[in-house]
């Protein structure tokens, strides 16, 4: 099929891919001539694994090309809209500005029969305002909603074998015509055995803030034990063990630490929440605002246990944080919880230096002010503490006896609970957990 997929960042570059390597002839549009420029040599604009490698094999077979030209969109028979919805400035609500202008831009290029698919994360009852615009416009056009679970770090695979695909079509119906066109589509996965649900469309837009706000309350959830654990002298690792066993309750994002961040977990449930306010169903969702209290109280917690650590003063000591990513196997800084923190230690008077295998230089753009230093045996060299903040496997590899060589005073801060505490212990460490004795 041809497809245009309109907006190129984590979620529409991945998916431009991946439409090409299950064999359409893809277009990606987006408004940032940088973006294009790398994507057009084969290569990601951020770090994510096994994307370079698709984009070359994909390109080679001249299944996908990248422009910032939307008249590109023209003759396409499917159109996703995959651009970002960013937290508003000073408010909780999502900035609709880029999914409107996408969807006004595309407008002229429709044709009759063409189907627009949604996957942006929006708030509820925008499916069904664009719908209206799409058949004002071109009256055989017809629009979907199909949210979008890829997790950073497993983009690829996420795409190409999800756990489900959900169709919102305005009538709910198996039998509308947008379903046999995504069918076509994804006709690969589905073959293999994706399960596929058809719904309305605010029941499928609904399903994704669902998901992303349940995923949030479990972070939230064990991070509340940890606090409780801290206080009973429990600890938090087998707790989650011991629960997740559980199969109702489940093992994954259990990982008590210091809490969640990212682009996509922190402004999606306080959009909920503004959204929910202004459908006049706030009370459902208060949690979210405890949610998101716990969450924030993860970062200042860390610091209040890191100057703990450094015998109650963060006066000048030098620190250094391993990770700046939100999570491993990413650069991206968006809402970091390692950076913040990192940041609110400076403030307070220590002097912070950072690493990170891949998110230093956006790290750099976000706190200029942080020291930032590549190489992980350079950036420890005499640090009175070291925090683990962000759980790349080469930290979670490190040797503890190597490493207090470079030490000045060994102790670490394991704010992801990665590491074994008897191990760094009887290599003399200094060590502190979160929610663990
Ligand atoms: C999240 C969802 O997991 C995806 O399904 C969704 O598609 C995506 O948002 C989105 O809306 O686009 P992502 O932001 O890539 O994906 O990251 P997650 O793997 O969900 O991790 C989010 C944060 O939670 C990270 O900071 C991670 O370190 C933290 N986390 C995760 C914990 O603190 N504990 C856990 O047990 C799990």
């Amino acid at each position: 099929m041809r497809i245009s997929v309109i907006g190129c960042g984590y979620l529409g570059a991945v998916h431009a891919a991946c439409m090409a390597k299950l064999g359409h002839q893809v277009v990606g549009i987006d408004v940032d001539e940088n973006k294009i420029a790398a994507l057009s040599s084969a290569k990601a604009p951020f770090y994510e694994p096994g994307l370079d490698t698709l984009l070359q094999s994909v390109q080679e077979t001249g299944r996908l090309a990248f422009t910032t030209d939307m008249a590109a969109a023209a003759g396409s028979d499917v159109h996703f809209i995959c651009v970002g919805t960013p937290q508003k400035k000073g408010e909780n609500g999502a900035d609709m500005t880029y999914v409107n202008a996408a969807l006004i831009d595309l407008l002229p290029f429709l044709a009759p029969g063409n189907v627009v698919v949604g996957k942006s994360t929006v708030p509820v009852g925008t499916a069904a305002r664009l719908a209206e615009l799409v058949t004002d416009h071109q009256p055989d056009a017809h629009l979907v909603w199909n949210p979008e679970f890829l997790r950073e770090g497993h983009a690829v695979s996420d795409t190409l074998q999800p756990d489900r695909f959900v169709y919102g079509v305005n009538d709910g119906s198996e039998e509308h015509p947008a379903v046999q066109v995504l069918d076509e589509v994804y006709a690969s996965p589905l073959g293999a055995g994706a399960p596929r649900l058809v719904m309305d469309l605010p029941t499928a837009e609904l399903v994704k803030t669902a998901a992303n706000s349940f995923l949030a309350t479990k972070i939230s959830f064990i991070n509340a034990m940890a606090e409780l654990c801290d206080a009973a002298g429990a600890d938090v690792t087998h707790l989650a063990e011991a629960i997740g066993m559980d199969d109702r309750i489940g093992r994954k994002f259990l990982q008590a630490g210091i809490g969640f961040g990212g682009g996509c977990l922190p402004k999606d449930i306080r959009a909920f929440m503004a959204r929910a306010g202004e459908l006049g169903a706030d009370q459902a969702l208060t949690f979210l605002r405890e949610v998101d209290a716990i969450n924030m109280r993860r970062r200042t917690r860390v610091v209040e246990l890191t100057r703990e650590l450094c015998g109650n003063s963060l006066l000048g000591k030098r620190l250094t944080v391993l990770g700046a990513a939100f999570k491993p196997e990413s650069d991206d800084v968006r809402d970091s919880p390692a950076l913040s923190i990192a940041a609110q230690l400076q403030l307070q008077g220590a002097v912070v230096t950072v690493t990170d295998p891949k998110a230093l230089e956006n790290a750099a753009l976000r706190f200029p002010e942080l020291q930032y230093v590549q190489d992980p045996e350079r950036a420890v060299r005499n640090a009175e503490a070291i925090l683990l903040l962000t759980e790349w496997q080469e930290y979670r590899d490190l040797d503890p006896h190597l490493l207090k060589e470079s030490m000045a005073t060994p102790r670490i801060l394991d704010g992801r609970n990665v590491l074994d505490p008897a191990k760094w212990r009887a290599a003399g460490w200094h060590y502190r957990g979160l929610g663990r004795p």
